[in-house]
Formats: C-alpha cells, structure tokens, sequence
C-alpha cells in the first residue's frame, strides 16, 4: 500500500508543484494520473521513490514512512519507466531485459529464468534473447521494453508517459500487454498519461491532477458516470460523456412495458387470436403470477395448430435479462442469441417489459461501437455475463 499524506512539493523560487496529496493505492492496483501539463503529476510519482524529496507531508509505504528508508534501497525496491527509453542497441535482447537484475546482482540462472518467462508472456521466441535489438520490429521492440519494466520483479512500478510516443496501433497492444501482465502478476502500478482514452482502458482508479491538486480520485466508471466538476467533464470530453450517459443507462430506461404475453393454460387458438389482434409474431407465456415461463412463436403455432393443446404444452424456452441490466449488456446478449427482442424481468421473475433490438439498436448502437462493422460475428462483441439466465420451457 502507497500512502500520501499532505504531501506537497515547492520547488526553489516557490511554485508548489504538488500541493497537500491525500491518497492511498492498494496493492496490485494500477493508479492511472491524469491532467494538464504542468499539474504535477511526474513530481507526484517520483517523490513515491523519492527521487524529488517532498517538501512537507510524507508517503508511507506498506505503513513505513519513506523518509526513514535508505533512498537507494527505496528505488531498488521500486521500478521505474520513463518516457520513450529505447532499448540499448549495442546490447542483446537478454542483457536489455535483464539490466537493472544485473543491476541488483542477480544470479546469472536468475536473470536468464526470468529473461525467459517474460519473453514467452508476450509471445516472443527464446531465442530473440540472443537477437539485438535492430534485428526486431519496432512492435517487437517495444514489447520487450514493457518486459523490461517488469523483469526486476518489484512490486511497485512507476510509469512516466511509456507510451507517449508511439503510433496509436502500437500503443493499443501495448496497453493490453501491459495491463495484462500487470493483472497476472499483481503488480501495483503508478502510471502518468495525457491520454483519457488510456486512463480509462488501464486505471483501477485515476487520479485527476490540476494545479498541483486532485480534482477527481475514483474508478472509470464513477468518473464518467459523475465528473467532480467542469474541469473533469471538459477533460473527459462530450463524446466520451455522452456514451457513457448510454452505456450505463438500465433496460427499465428504455423498455416498453406490459409486453404482449399469453398464460401457459390458455389454448392454442386462444393465443392465435392475440397474435392477430396485437399483431405479433411471438407472445411471452406467464403464469397467473405473471412470472416468465417461456415463449411462443408463430413457428411453434404452425406446427401445432391442428392438435388442441395449451400454450404451455408447445411453448420454448427464453432468455431474459433482469432489471437493472445496463443497455449495453443487453444489446449484447440479443446481438450474440440472435434475437430481435429480449424480456425483462424483475426479481421475482415477472415479466415487467420488453427491449426490442430495433429500438437500442437505433438509440445506442452507434454511441456504443462507433464505426465497427455490425456484422461483425457476436462472439468479437465484448463477453459480458451480466444479470441473463435461462428459463426452462
Ligand atoms: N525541478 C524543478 N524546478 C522548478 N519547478 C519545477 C521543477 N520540476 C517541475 N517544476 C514545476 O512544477 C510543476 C509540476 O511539474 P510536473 O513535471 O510534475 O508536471 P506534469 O504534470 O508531470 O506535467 P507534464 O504533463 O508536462 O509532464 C510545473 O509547473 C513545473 O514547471
Ligand atoms: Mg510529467
């Protein structure tokens, strides 16, 4: 655990750079800051391994105040990635990865176990190890800088602008790469971006910095849901606003309600009749209770509209998604079935409504996915498992 306590930073001549920081990160947690140039975020992190001494407050670290440990076996303790540091041309991919292990006078067999395991978490062949770095893409090569980060094994690393530089393409690998690495071996990262849309893909939490003080410290989420003030919502943008005002919109918000629905013991032409009356291709069967139990379909009632049976004899199964359910996760769940619509039911499994695929389609589909193909197949949308079950029928 990282903790800062009115920790604040003048520099000789008086700016104060960093002024009265009151956080704490949590272990295995990746810290996003986030603000203008010049809102102290670099004088932020690097006071955390005190390569810039805080004027006044302190940063305890695990419940040890910085000030009392050796500052050299601080920063052996704690890695550090600055902007765009390429890799050492005249050395091989090993002695690249391995720099500050050799630094710290590791075990050769060391250096070369963790050389290995790194390389193969981002998909590189062992023997780019014996590889210089001009002999590997440039996509390659900056893959080998993220392992880099992390080859010390420290537990806290601190990340200034990585990936400032590089084209958008590269920089999107990256960030997964990174992410994920740092997921797997929990690692707590501190990392500075201009980037909102980098902010928001790696953070845990972010920490929106401006004029020397926070402004915002939540979750993506909280922060696009409830920007703190104008500042924050300006930063984030109306775009990215606006989709999220649609992103965690519930289904109650846009369902329509009282569905067309038949019960399980009414007869078959009894449901016909509704069908034409309502005109409907498909009815929702429930109980006298009004609890979900399944679907009807006008290919059920093709095939069965001779035999004198009950609704509930030839009806389906369905899905549904429960109350509560954001619009997105819904969309998703009737892209991936195939549906045109999904029910909604409350907690007591009672039918309350119904989303119709036309009518989210229309509302968010182009909020939500901008310019990705629709008929992209279902399983590329995003996994969620949010809040849908199946009902027997
Ligand atoms: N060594 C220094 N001496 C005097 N002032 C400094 C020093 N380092 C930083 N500053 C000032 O402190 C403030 C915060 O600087 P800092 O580098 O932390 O900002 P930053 O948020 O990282 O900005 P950027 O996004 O441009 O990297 C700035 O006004 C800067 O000019
Ligand atoms: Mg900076």
């Amino acid at each position: 655990m990282i903790e800062f306590k009115n920790l604040t930073k003048r520099f000789p001549g008086g700016k104060i750079a960093v002024d009265s920081l009151n956080l704490t990160f949590n272990d295995g947690e990746f810290i996003v800051f986030i603000g203008t140039s010049g809102s102290g975020k670099t004088t932020s992190m690097r006071m955390i391994n005190r390569m810039i001494e805080p004027t006044s407050g302190e940063i305890l670290i695990n419940g040890k105040n910085s000030k009392d440990m050796n500052a050299v076996e601080l920063r052996r303790q704690i890695g550090y990635v600055i902007q765009q540091i390429g890799l050492m041309p005249h050395m091989t991919i090993f002695d690249n990865i391995v720099m500050v292990p050799k630094l710290l006078k590791w075990p050769v067999e060391k250096q070369r176990k963790i050389a290995e395991e790194l390389i193969q978490k981002v998909d590189l062949p062992l023997d780019f190890l014996e590889r210089y770095p001009s002999e590997l893409s440039g996509g390659q090569q900056q893959r080998i800088g993220v392992i880099r980060a992390l080859a010390a094994d420290q537990d806290i690393i601190l990340m200034d602008e990585p990936f400032g530089a590089l084209d958008p393409i590269t920089r999107d690998s990256l960030q997964e790469t990174l992410k994920e690495l740092q997921r797997e071996l929990g690692k707590t990262v501190i990392f500075v971006t201009h980037d909102m849309d980098e902010a928001l893909k790696l953070a845990d939490r972010i920490v929106i910095m401006q004029d020397g003080k926070v402004v915002q410290f939540d979750t993506p989420d909280n922060i696009l849901m409830d920007p703190a003030n104008a500042f924050v919502e300006n930063f984030i943008g109306e775009e990215r606003l606006s989709q999220a005002r649609t992103n965690f919109r519930t289904v109650e918000q846009i369902m329509i309600r009282g569905p067309v629905s038949v019960s399980s013991d009414q007869n078959l032409s009894e449901a016909i009749k509704l069908m034409r009356t309502r005109r409907v291709d498909s009815l929702f069967v429930t109980d006298a209770d009004d609890i979900l139990l399944g679907m009807l379909s006008v290919e059920a009632i093709d095939t069965n509209r001779r035999r004198p049976v009950t609704v509930g004899e030839v009806m389906s199964e369905v899905s549904f998604v429960r109350e509560g359910t954001l619009v997105r996760d819904a969309l998703q769940r009737i892209l991936k079935l195939g549906y045109k619509n999904i029910p909604v039911v409350n907690e007591n499994n009672q039918l309350i409504g119904l989303i119709t695929r036309t009518s989210i389609v229309d509302m968010v589909y182009d909020t939500i996915w901008g310019d990705i193909e629709p008929e992209m197949p279902a399983e590329e949308v995003i996994e969620t498992t949010a809040d849908i079950e199946t009902v027997e029928g």
